[in-house]
């Protein structure tokens, strides 16, 4: 019944996700005994498959930190400056709660200038220096500033703030640490992280509160020193070497070389250099969606590759260069070769619902990288705004004209070309809420799907395919649209 995926593939058809079907195997085990722990490279593992985007719209510090709060892990866009986009790292990198305030520090002697001061957090810290890394002496609470009479608001802040010296916590305590220590002291509501006597955030008693009631805020994906793992995008001009170098210092745990065709003689050189530079450091390959060019990067010495062309959901590559393929065959044909070399895959852009991150793992990726499905959260960059009433976020292609005009044109070759065209587009996406919620039951779903096709780890997911067990069928026109909701008109429910 149905085909095995080796025949399905190779009938000279691009199948995008929505194309395929699986058909069900044998349970014989629970939903909650499938394991999605993977690698997101040779020597990265992961205890969920879900990376986010290195987009400007998609993935920053407060992004990557809640990704590798959830097992998964975020890949810090690049177009910013790399010593911003290093001091993003290294915020990742300086705690185990998945929250950035950023507080404004100020001196004893200085005075709260306006409510701006408390634009990214409700506090404002004061340090003997005015600056992070020096002694912290106490605070001042937005509420507390509020209700200074007019004279007294303009005043130094040592007339008004509370002193205190027992706010001190070690950067790397975890939630369940932070609300142990607000257990204890009940009259404290905030603490601040310290890492080598320099203070890296804050954290309140109220958002240890709210965190506590996400699901599945595990041990998320931690680096041996204790704090989040995070990647960062990178290209393969010259100053992305001194890009890489800050990256590095900054303690990188792997980096993406950002292309969206990257079987080229600039990446294969930059694999080569990382390599040869930087032993101990992962390197991400791509795009490919073909064998062929997986293989040249993986001769070059690529430690994961990226997969997909034109799949995006902001994506028009296909459209403007003629060149991609559906992202089903893709993932197979680029897992089929890797595989055989031990080089997980990432399969990238075309994720909109669970099923595809079932199909994605399944046809052989270790992970999938997100950037719609993952935009308009709390998380991505960005403020919300409101259009015809509904609450939504900017989320654009990196290849849009609005990106490239900020550096991303060296991802589509287009540095040296005086003409820019554009390969993606500018759009928005509903309000989602957290990732921190939205996520964890999505990566239910697929374990559900895992169970269905008797699959209880990724691992057992590829052994079932690539052995012609698991048995996969196209969807006609008509079948897509019966394997999705039809048939009814819209109901608003009544309060009575
Ligand atoms: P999703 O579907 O998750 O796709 O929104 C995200 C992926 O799309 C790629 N990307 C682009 N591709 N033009 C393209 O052809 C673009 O402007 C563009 N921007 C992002 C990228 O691989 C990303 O991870």
């Amino acid at each position: 019944d149905g085909f095995a995926a080796t025949k399905l593939f190779n009938q000279g058809y691009s199948y995008t996700y929505d194309d395929v079907i699986f058909l069900p195997h044998y349970i014989d085990f629970a939903t909650d005994d499938v394991s999605l722990a993977t690698r997101l490279t040779r020597r990265l593992p992961l205890l969920s498959p879900v990376v986010s985007s290195p987009m400007d719209t998609v993935t920053e510090a407060g992004m990557a930190a809640a990704m590798a709060s959830l097992g998964g892990l975020g890949i810090i866009h690049s177009n910013l400056p790399p010593q911003v986009q290093a001091s993003m790292v290294r915020s990742v990198k300086s705690r185990r709660v998945p929250l950035l305030s950023s507080p404004t520090f100020k001196s004893s002697e200085h005075r709260i200038d306006s409510l701006d001061d408390f634009d990214s957090s409700p506090y404002v810290l004061v340090t003997q220096s005015g600056s992070p890394s020096s002694k912290l002496i106490g605070y001042v609470s937005r509420s507390e500033w509020l209700q200074l009479d007019g004279d007294k608001k303009d005043a130094r802040i040592d007339t008004y703030m509370t002193s205190s010296n027992e706010l001190v916590v070690p950067w790397n305590y975890s939630l369940a640490q932070m609300d142990n220590y607000f257990k204890e002291k009940k009259d404290m509501d905030l603490a601040a992280l310290v890492k080598e006597e320099e203070v890296v955030d804050l954290v309140t008693r109220e958002d240890v509160d709210r965190l506590k009631e996400y699901p599945r805020l595990g041990v998320g994906t931690v680096g041996p020193d204790g704090g989040w793992r995070v990647g960062a995008a990178m290209g393969t001009r010259l100053e992305d070497k001194e890009r890489l170098e800050l990256l590095v210092k900054a303690g990188v745990d792997v980096v993406v070389l950002d292309s969206s065709q990257g079987n080229s003689i600039y990446q294969i050189e930059m694999i080569k250099y990382v390599k040869g530079m930087y032993k101990e450091l992962d390197v991400v390959g791509g795009n490919v969606v073909t064998a062929a060019q997986a293989e040249n990067l993986i001769r070059a010495g690529v430690d994961g590759l990226r997969v997909g062309m034109g799949s995006g959901s902001i994506c028009t590559t296909q459209e403007v260069c003629a060149v991609g393929r559906g992202q089903a065959t893709a993932v197979y044909k680029v897992a089929s070769i890797a595989s055989q070399h031990g080089v997980p895959i990432i399969a990238d852009g075309g994720i909109s619902f669970s099923g595809h991150i079932v199909k994605a793992l399944v046809l052989g990726a270790s992970t999938v990288m997100m950037g719609g499905f993952l935009a308009g959260s709390t998380e991505a960059p960005g403020a919300y705004e409101y259009q015809n009433g509904c609450r939504i976020k900017k989320y654009r292609g990196m290849g849009s004209l609005e990106a490239m005009t900020k550096g991303s044109d060296a991802r589509y070759l287009g540095d040296t070309a005086k003409l820019k065209i554009a390969q993606g587009v500018v759009g928005a996406v509903a309000d989602k809420g957290s990732v921190l919620n939205f996520v964890p039951y999505t990566l239910q779903a697929v374990k559900q799907g895992f169970q269905d096709l008797g699959a209880s780890s990724l691992q057992s997911a590829h052994d079932l395919l690539r052995s012609g067990i698991l048995r996969v069928e196209v969807r006609s026109g008509a079948a897509q649209v019966e394997g999705g909701v039809h048939g009814l008109v819209s109901y608003v429910k009544k309060s009575f």
